[in-house]
């Protein structure tokens, strides 16, 4: 079992490109999948998560080569998959389980899928419930529908779904059933999520409806998909994962005198939740957007470290920052004054329960730390030790906890970090460079690049 150890960070002065954006590469691998052509996708992030989605659908009978790690083949099926025969291996990806359940609910065969312990722990009912309404039978085995899920193929109707919770694993289920459906799907949000899948079906020419109507005053986002639609094969580039840049915005934030330029990431303003935090916190951040390339801003964001300050993350900015809240949580303890996260209880049931582990890691390094039902209350400005710490099997608590050690005294264990590798191929060789090539005192302006070669 890998373990990553981690000393004190000298001045960060870097400049940086990061993976592709894993939201994007499962959804833009599924929608290739069912076009009529062939579609190459170029910055594709070769993480576990998104390989388990490309050898899902491989499974079901598509076509997809890997000529470089970052470069794929996909050749469209016509919307017409093929029974894989067995069980699918999801392994730690919950966006990989969830999506997919929508997309086979309205196919003419049965499909199993299955997951590590981690995914094997996860609620499936989320799904279960929508694409019951919509006509689809899925049996979730495990613990309180939990997986394996048997997605016993059924033809499907639209239905009107509105989201119980701001997720856009769920909405993204219900979209992409509703492209199999008889009849029109509108699923309803009242808090924005991720819209990823939204952009990527206007990309590959499925029509789309898109409404915002006020109810009693709260804006409401309404869309409608027509079923039957065939998606239009079209390459496409996938952004920098701004999630994966987010732990070194964060070790450059903290650090007063740091400079780092991130570039070529995603800037999708359902995802820069981050950026307002850092902001708010105190960081000097600066994002410049170069293109709306193929319909998701990229650009550079560039950010100079300070003192930074305690802050409240709630309400509609949780979403926003879902993926973020560990290594916000690990700033909460580096900055003065109380960092409050609330609205937050589906870290719950993330990839570990996120609160939990967040809550005993921080202490473990002397951090001082309340935990709540849906949030931490987190007292800033103790100084942090170095500890031997448990990943929880978690790549986010895992990148978090390594960002924190660059901030303590003595040497931080991270143990079994094996699971960095779902989400951030590259992650530790990115973390030894900045050890390496940023210098205490002087400020050169070593090149870090976490980008594999082209
Ligand atoms: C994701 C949505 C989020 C996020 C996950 C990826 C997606 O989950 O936490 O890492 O790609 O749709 P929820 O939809 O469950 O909030």
């Amino acid at each position: 079992m890998a373990s990553l150890r981690v000393r004190k960070a000298p001045r960060i002065s870097a400049e940086i490109r990061v993976p592709g954006d894993k939201s994007i590469s499962h959804r833009a691998v599924m929608l290739a999948s069912l076009s009529n052509g062939t579609c190459v996708l170029r910055g594709f992030l070769p993480g576990e998560d998104c390989l388990a989605t490309v050898n899902a659908l491989r499974a079901l009978g598509v076509d997809i080569e890997q000529p470089e790690p970052t470069t794929l083949i996909v050749r469209g099926a016509r919307r017409k998959l093929a029974p894989a025969g067995k069980p699918i291996d999801c392994g730690n990806s919950g966006t990989t389980m969830r999506l997919l359940a929508g997309l086979l609910a309205g196919q003419e065969f049965t499909t199993t899928l299955v997951g590590d312990p981690s995914l094997s722990r996860r609620p499936m009912r989320r799904v279960i419930e929508p694409l019951t309404l919509m006509g689809g039978r899925l049996l979730a085995h495990g613990e309180k529908d939990a997986p394996p899920l048997e997605i016993v193929g059924q033809p499907l109707r639209g239905t009107e779904y509105r989201l119980p919770i701001a997720s856009a694993q769920i909405k993204s289920c219900v979209l992409l059933a509703g492209l199999f459906a008889e009849g029109r799907t509108t699923v309803i949000e009242s808090a924005p999520s991720r819209d990823h899948t939204e952009r990527l079906l206007d990309y590959f020419l499925v029509p789309l409806q898109r409404e915002m109507v006020d109810v009693d005053g709260k804006r409401e986002s309404r869309l409608t998909i027509e079923g039957g639609a065939m998606p239009e094969s079209r390459d496409f580039n996938i952004p920098g994962d701004i999630s994966g840049a987010a732990f070194w915005l964060a070790a450059a934030a903290a650090q007063p005198g740091a400079h780092l330029l991130v570039k070529d990431v995603g800037l999708n303003d359902t995802r820069t939740g981050i950026l307002s935090v850092l902001l708010r916190m105190g960081a000097r951040v600066r994002e410049v957007v170069e293109s709306i390339d193929q319909i998701e801003r990229i650009g550079s964001i560039e950010i100079a470290g300070g003192e930074l300050r305690g802050t409240v993350i709630e309400g509609g900015e949780i979403p926003n920052v879902i993926d973020e809240l560990p290594i916000i949580a690990v700033l909460g303890a580096l900055a003065e004054g109380e960092t409050i996260i609330r609205d937050a209880a589906e870290l719950r049931v993330k990839e570990t329960d996120r609160l939990a582990a967040l809550a005993a890691n921080l202490r473990a390094m002397g951090g001082e730390v309340e935990e709540q039902p849906d949030g931490l209350v987190i007292q800033g400005g103790r100084p942090l030790k170095g500890a031997t710490l448990p990943s929880f099997g978690d790549h986010r608590i895992a990148m978090a906890f390594a960002i924190a050690g660059l901030f303590a005294s003595g040497e931080t264990v991270i143990e079994d970090t094996d699971c960095i590798a779902t989400s951030y191929p590259g992650f530790e060789e990115t973390l030894q460079r900045v050890l390496e090539l940023s210098v205490e005192g002087e400020a050169p302006t070593p090149v870090i690049s976490t980008a594999p070669p082209t």
